[in-house]
């Protein structure tokens, strides 16, 4: 393996919703995933976050976990329903000390804390006043970046916003399959343009409060046409501008890209307003990428998208049936720097992992060599793009332990770390060991 860059952050990433659990504890008021979760065949066999990897109980040992690990870094999100219940209003004191304790109990291990803002999980009473779709929910955003920043921002090493407006447009209002469900199709890419209002806004309240660095994190999937033809490299261009393109030039171009192929007018969502796109566009210190894989894109008829997903042949795959296509990275990321230019700030890859059916063995040990196989070369891949002048400042795996991975329950283990959910016992895996040494010899 190549050396890094001195002061590259070495990392793993979580989310609030995902580890958790304690649902109802501290005054924690319900989220749309806790709704989600009730309604009758939406998750993998009924399953919820109720619990999910009781981390809110268990921290310190997973904490001690990290610092086994010896990462620098450590993203996880701030659960909006317990910092601000009803998602308007003054803070709940007990939401911000466990967050406040957990930041201090990072620092204490030389990690640098890098809190998401939103992964997912809004108030309930948001989105029972219309969600992303309202614009009133970008200024609840902000208002509640605003509490987080005056207890945590002295301590932050980089805040991020968002995680990945596209696929909650996509995923949550327009094809329904994670919360809130709704089912918008082509009508919900106003909840994409609320998101970025959201996270301009967001981003100077986290200013305002004395936070340093902020930055926005993004999924990107380089979309490959299936063939050479008119039509499949016409749908494999509108495939690349609402996943690759619709949250990202607005931040680095000031402006929507052209998305006539989904019905849209010249401003895109149709919602925009007068100095939206200046608010959105201000310079931010980062960008998160997220990266799992790649998408065969052909054209589709008779379907409201211009496009269909094709099966990639020629590339082993995960748990979950994703290709594994570590040049992709390499691609993701030379293609940003192409497109961006100067505009693109410096890169930190927020997420990048994979599901393996990781069923312990007798002696109770998971050794999970895809995933190994499946770091390494994604690894290899930010090499190369670094080589290739990409300014890429850390990788952070997706994820510590298994978790309750959205619509899939816990069906799909992306953990470095095994988690027995009926015990909530952790058994670090074969991946574990591996990224730890890997971080030690870069280290040391
Ligand atoms: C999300 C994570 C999720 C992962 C794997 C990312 O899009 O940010 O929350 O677990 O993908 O599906």
């Amino acid at each position: 393996m190549t050396r890094f860059p001195d002061g590259f952050a070495w990392g793993v990433a979580t989310s609030a919703y995902q580890i958790e659990g304690a649902a109802a504890e501290d005054g924690r008021g319900p989220s749309i995933w806790d709704t989600f979760c009730q309604r009758p065949g939406a998750v993998r066999d009924g399953q919820t976050g109720d619990i999910a990897a009781d981390h809110y109980h268990r921290w310190p040992e997973d904490l001690d976990l990290m610092a086994e690990l010896g990462i620098t870094a450590y993203r996880f999100s701030l659960a909006w329903p317990r910092i601000q219940p009803p998602g308007s209003g003054p803070a709940s004191a007990a939401g911000l000390d466990f967050y406040d304790r957990l930041t201090d109990a990072l620092l204490a291990r030389g990690i640098t804390p890098m809190p998401t803002l939103y992964h997912w999980d809004l108030p309930q009473p948001l989105e029972d006043q219309g969600g992303w779709m309202a614009r009133d929910t970008a200024y609840r955003l902000a208002e509640y970046a605003s509490l987080a920043a005056q207890r945590l921002a002295d301590r932050i090493g980089l805040w991020i916003t968002l995680n990945e407006p596209f696929v909650v447009t996509a995923l949550g209002y327009a094809l329904g399959t994670h919360a809130p469900g709704r089912e918008l199709m082509l009508a919900a890419l106003p909840a994409a343009h609320h998101q970025l209002l959201g996270h301009g806004l967001a981003a100077a309240a986290l200013r305002a409060a004395g936070v340093a660095r902020v930055a926005i994190t993004n999924n990107y999937s380089p979309a490959w046409p299936a063939s050479r033809s008119e039509a499949d490299l016409t749908a494999a261009a509108a495939y690349d501008a609402v996943q690759n393109r619709l949250c990202t030039d607005p931040l680095l171009l000031g402006s929507y890209p052209g998305l006539a192929a989904f019905g849209a007018g010249p401003d895109g969502p149709g919602c925009v307003r007068d100095g939206d796109l200046a608010v959105i566009a201000a310079p931010v210190d980062a960008l998160g990428v997220n990266y799992y894989r790649p998408v065969r894109v052909a054209a589709a008829t008779g379907s409201p998208l211009p496009f269909r997903e094709e099966p990639i042949p020629g590339f082993p795959v995960t748990a979950f049936g994703w290709p594994v296509v570590p040049a992709g990275l390499t691609e993701l990321l030379t293609t940003l720097r192409d497109r961006y230019g100067d505009r693109l700030p410096p890169i930190y890859i927020t997420e990048n992992g994979c599901s393996v059916t990781d069923e312990p063995a007798a002696d109770g040990s998971i050794d999970d060599q895809p995933r190994i196989g499946y770091l390494d070369g994604h690894i290899r891949a930010v090499a190369d793009a670094i080589t290739a002048g990409v300014d890429v400042r850390g990788y952070l795996t997706w994820t510590l332990m298994d978790n309750f991975e959205w619509a899939e329950g816990f069906g799909q283990r992306f953990g470095l770390v095994h988690v027995d959910f009926e015990s909530q016992r952790r058994t670090p895996k074969a991946s574990f060991r591996w990224y730890r040494d890997l971080i030690a010899a870069q280290r040391g």
